[in-house]
């Protein structure tokens, strides 16, 4: 049997939590976790799809570790998650290297399926979308030295928005327990984790089974609920499916922090109508107010892309437009990518490279402008950080506030894992600095 393994995550959180579930599996048979790859008699690629930038990601990732197994081949390449499963046995063809190729669906079955690889030396296949969640099973002390943990409460996607290739990789929504995600949130506080982030492709169409269908609302509620959890975050939310009920919650939960990450992206009614988005920008514009009667402090965050198959010049001033009503925290924003299999893969008008890149970047220089302006706005201000370790370049601590926002600040003792009061000083591009008032817990 192999006991060292290397997991290498690219991608979103979803992604981040599969290795985590992974590297837990694989610890519990008795396999050992090593940083680097070249170290390893196991590598995993958890691979990433979404856009055709994080596929040749994946692509040079896998060539350089092909070249490893090559040297060594009685090392076992294994490609994880989104690409893995849209390619399926294309890649093979591509890399005959290749010893498992599984989707995000069937993760729950890594451990028989090594067993199987190890004992026959056979190649294994697993992408199949009906696949069952797999059952939560801790390994003790993984997440000690954590601050911030994810859990992932759903699988999947049901709304097929024209661009979007995660229905086709993730499959259909399904929902995990409330039970089996209340003893995952304990598990992660008993290890020290003090900030949870549900996380799911549509958190607000959470539906559990039995007899009262528990919505995402009531998730919410019995995770605050929690002893010894000091923060809960969610994403991703879709406008659709953003309930007054859920909107509610951040008035009433004290734990929630006021955060909401809430993709629109497009700005116009016909560039939404096409992405088949469920919703005009008037409902987003109300959402967001409904929002912020709720809590004027609350961060909003989204995601954008511009390019969209026939997107005309007016169209994409809309977008601009709705940027500059709304006035966002942050946004991630996108260049349209021709993903195959989906609708909008079959539009006509593509826009030109040229053309997109240069909306990207007149949106994201009106975006940074914004957030300059936000972060500036806070001068002054008292706010609460979580803190989570040492900043990038040292010497200072580094937490985030409930909003989101990044803030460094000095002191000679070492909070990671409380929560103090900062004065923020002076207002960044893309953080906060702070000064300590007072040392809380
Ligand atoms: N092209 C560009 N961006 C995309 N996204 C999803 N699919 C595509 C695509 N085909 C973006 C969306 C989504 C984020 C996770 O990625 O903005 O919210
Ligand atoms: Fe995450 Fe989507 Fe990329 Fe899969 S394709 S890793 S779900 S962002």
């Amino acid at each position: 049997m192999s006991h060292k393994f290397s997991i290498i995550t690219m991608g979103c959180q979803m992604n981040e939590c599969d290795s985590d579930y992974m590297a837990q599996s694989l610890a519990h048979l008795g396999l050992l976790p090593v940083n680097d790859p070249n170290d390893a008699d196991l590598i995993l690629i958890n691979t990433c799809t979404v856009r055709a930038k994080a596929e040749q990601k994946a692509l040079s990732q896998l060539g350089r570790m092909s070249i490893i197994k090559r040297r060594k081949p009685e090392v076992i390449l294994g490609v994880v998650g989104c690409m893995a499963q849209q390619q399926g046995t294309e890649l093979i063809k591509r890399f005959p290297q290749i010893d498992l190729i599984m989707g995000p669906r069937e993760l729950g079955r890594i451990q028989d399926v090594l067993k199987r690889i190890i004992s026959d030396r056979q190649r294994v296949i697993a992408i199949d979308l009906r696949a069952c969640l797999p059952s939560y099973f801790p390994f003790g002390g993984y997440f000690e030295g954590r601050v911030a943990g994810f859990i992932s409460i759903m699988q999947g996607c049901n709304n097929f928005c024209t661009y979007c290739i995660v229905p086709y990789v993730r499959g259909r929504e399904i929902s995990r327990s409330p039970e089996d995600i209340i003893s995952e949130a304990r598990n992660l506080i008993r290890e020290g984790v003090k900030e949870i982030t549900l996380l799911g492709q549509n958190v607000n169409s959470y539906r559990a089974e039995g007899q009262k269908r528990p919505n995402f609302a009531f998730l919410l509620r019995e995770v605050s609920r929690l002893e010894g959890l000091l923060r809960l975050r969610f994403t991703t939310s879709h406008p659709k499916d953003l309930s007054d009920e859920l909107i509610q919650c951040f008035a009433h939960l004290d734990k929630l922090c006021p955060h909401l990450h809430l993709p629109f992206q497009a700005g116009s009614n016909s560039v939404l109508k096409r992405m088949k988005r469920g919703y005009t920008r008037d409902h987003y514009i109300d959402l967001i107010a409904k929002l912020r009667s709720m809590n004027p402090e609350i961060a909003i965050t989204s995601d954008v892309m511009v390019g969209f198959p026939g997107e005309s010049e007016s169209e994409f001033l809309q977008t601009l437009d709705l940027i500059e009503k709304v006035r966002f925290d942050a946004i991630f924003s996108f260049k349209y990518s021709d993903r195959k299999g989906t609708f909008a893969y079959k539009m006509g008008e593509k826009i030109d490279e040229a053309e997109k890149a240069s909306r990207l970047s007149a949106l994201q220089s009106l975006q940074r402008q914004i957030t300059l302006e936000k972060n500036r706005a806070l001068e002054g201000k008292q706010l609460e950080v979580l803190v989570e370790g040492r900043s990038k370049k040292g010497g200072q601590l580094t937490g985030r506030t409930g909003t989101n926002k990044v803030v460094n600040f000095d002191s000679d003792f070492n909070h990671i894992g409380s929560l103090v009061k900062l004065q923020i000083k002076d207002g960044f591009q893309n953080s906060l600095q702070g000064e300590i008032i007072l040392f809380n817990n």
